[in-house]
């Protein structure tokens, strides 16, 4: 398809989107997600294509702003920001007045009197991105904030899920590893319950919050179990750099109860998946031998997935940034 029939495309969604920010997947509507990622399948569309570019934040400033480090979140929300034309800038954080001891809200109201369009925060602090919400004029999207939400992730996990199995009710996923420190698993258990899908937590009890059943899910120790007849596995990485004491006997251990191998991947039903929000520890929550078997693995397709989620996001956002516009003529 041509760009400009792309763009004519995605122009003729209607908006169904009418928030400022993304501050989390809680409290999202499934008409909203179902928004979201029906505009997100637009753009892997044209992520596929040779010219990828549209003008949709032509003249807006987006910046990136990670206190924490990123691979994947960071490069896609960049590449998504250009992709749709806007001027992209890159806050690095170690070598800024943080260093110096400058605040979260004075290092975010410094960059909100440079008047961004959009910003997007990384921190440790859960409630962190919300409170600077509060305090700036632009649009902020949560990139991941202490062990609360990461939702940009969420809703490209469901876009891989969806292509993949066309439908995201009615199907079991499994969410294993660190759940207590999980920003992922805990965007993923409020989507996934959100648009119908069947949760179950895996994970030895030293790494799940108290009551993990006020979220809505089944809770299991036992991964031989818990994986049984399951349509996706989400591994998640075990979060040392979060972990105040010893929360398992080893890694070696760790692996032979909780890690992803071939015997206990049989357990689960015909056809299941396998995904993982990265970055893998190899041979501590996942085996090599399945992370790169592309019969089985959708781990680059959730890579895929991260840039065409962040457009539409982005692009959801700027109906707010269109009306700030004709506030201003
Ligand atoms: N999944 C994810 O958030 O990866 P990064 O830490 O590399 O952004």
């Amino acid at each position: 398809m041509k760009a400009a029939d792309q763009h004519a495309r995605i122009h003729a969604i209607p908006s169904g989107f009418s928030r400022r920010h993304l501050l989390g997947i809680e409290g999202l509507s499934a008409s909203e997600i179902t928004y979201l990622l029906d505009l997100a399948d637009s753009y892997v569309d044209l992520n596929r294509q040779i010219n990828k570019k549209l003008d949709r934040l032509k003249g807006r400033t987006l910046i990136n702003l990670f206190f924490e480090p990123s691979t994947r979140t960071q490069s896609s929300f960049e590449l998504a920001g250009k992709r749709l034309s806007a001027d992209v800038m890159n806050m690095t954080v170690h070598t800024s007045a943080v260093n110096k001891g400058e605040t979260l809200i004075d290092t975010a109201m410094t960059l909100n009197a440079m008047r961004p369009d959009l910003l997007v925060v990384r921190h440790s602090a859960s409630g962190a991105v919300q409170l600077l919400s509060e305090k700036v004029d632009c649009s902020v999207i949560n990139a991941g904030d202490g062990a609360h939400e990461h939702p940009t992730q969420a809703l490209l996990d469901a876009l891989t899920i969806r292509r993949h199995f066309d439908r995201l009710d009615g199907l079991t996923i499994a969410i294993c590893g660190d759940i207590l420190h999980s920003r992922v698993a805990r965007s993923n258990i409020y989507l996934l319950n959100r648009m119908g899908a069947r949760v179950r937590i895996i994970a030895p009890p030293t790494l799940l919050p108290p009551e993990p059943e006020r979220f809505g899910v089944e809770v299991f120790h036992n991964m031989r179990e818990g994986i049984r007849d399951c349509d996706i596995v989400m591994m998640l990485r075990l979060q040392s750099e979060r972990m105040t004491g010893s929360l398992i006997p080893s890694t070696r251990e760790y692996f032979h109860y909780y890690g992803l191998d071939r015997e206990k991947l049989s357990l689960a039903r015909d056809g299941v998946r396998v995904m993982h929000p990265g970055p893998m520890n190899r041979g501590v929550e996942i085996d090599s031998a399945i992370a790169d078997d592309r019969a089985v693995s959708l781990i680059h397709d959730q890579v895929e997935m991260g840039v065409a989620v962040r457009m539409a996001v982005m692009d959801a956002l700027s109906a707010h940034l269109r009306n700030d516009l004709s506030k201003e003529i």
